[in-house]
């Protein structure tokens, strides 16, 4: 299985912005985790972090025939880019968004998501094992077919 993982806008800040929400893991770490997952279950997994959105737009376009499945963090772009929505569309890959922190308890201009309307699932407030959730949600969707 191949998998593109794709972190949006300020995740490469991860361990210096906003602990009290974010936690003290840095973006390095979240990689690291990533990868182990996706060793121990034989995952052939790309991962990929933009802070600009046609960049993120351009990966998922290139993901087309190329990967199996996406997770997806979108960051702040969740709540503002129909564009990305639309790119995740378009592709026609299984995808699960992620967000680390709860963003149904947050401020109300983050409690819509568009991308999440294109995504089987949205895991949202389980910090990093939040990703290791949707990557064994879509791991086991793909086994399935
Ligand atoms: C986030 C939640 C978003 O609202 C925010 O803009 C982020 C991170 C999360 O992982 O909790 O940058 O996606």
């Amino acid at each position: 299985m191949k998998l593109l993982v794709i972190n949006g806008p300020n995740m490469n800040m991860l361990g210096i912005r906003e602990p009290e929400i974010y936690g003290h893991a840095t973006y390095a770490d979240l990689v690291r985790y990533i990868k182990d997952i996706c060793t121990q279950k034989n995952i052939q997994c790309e991962i990929f972090q933009s802070n600009h959105e046609g960049d993120i737009i351009d990966k998922i376009q290139d993901a087309y025939m190329i990967s199996d499945a996406i997770v997806i963090n979108p960051a702040a772009y969740s709540h503002t880019s129909i564009a990305i929505a639309d790119a995740i569309k378009s592709v026609g890959l299984p995808a699960v968004e992620v967000h680390l922190s709860d963003i149904t308890k947050r401020e109300d201009f983050r409690k819509h998501s568009y991308t999440a309307n294109v995504c089987i699932k949205t895991v949202t407030g389980k910090g990093f094992d939040g990703y290791k959730e949707a990557i064994l949600l879509l791991k086991d969707a793909i086994d399935r077919c």
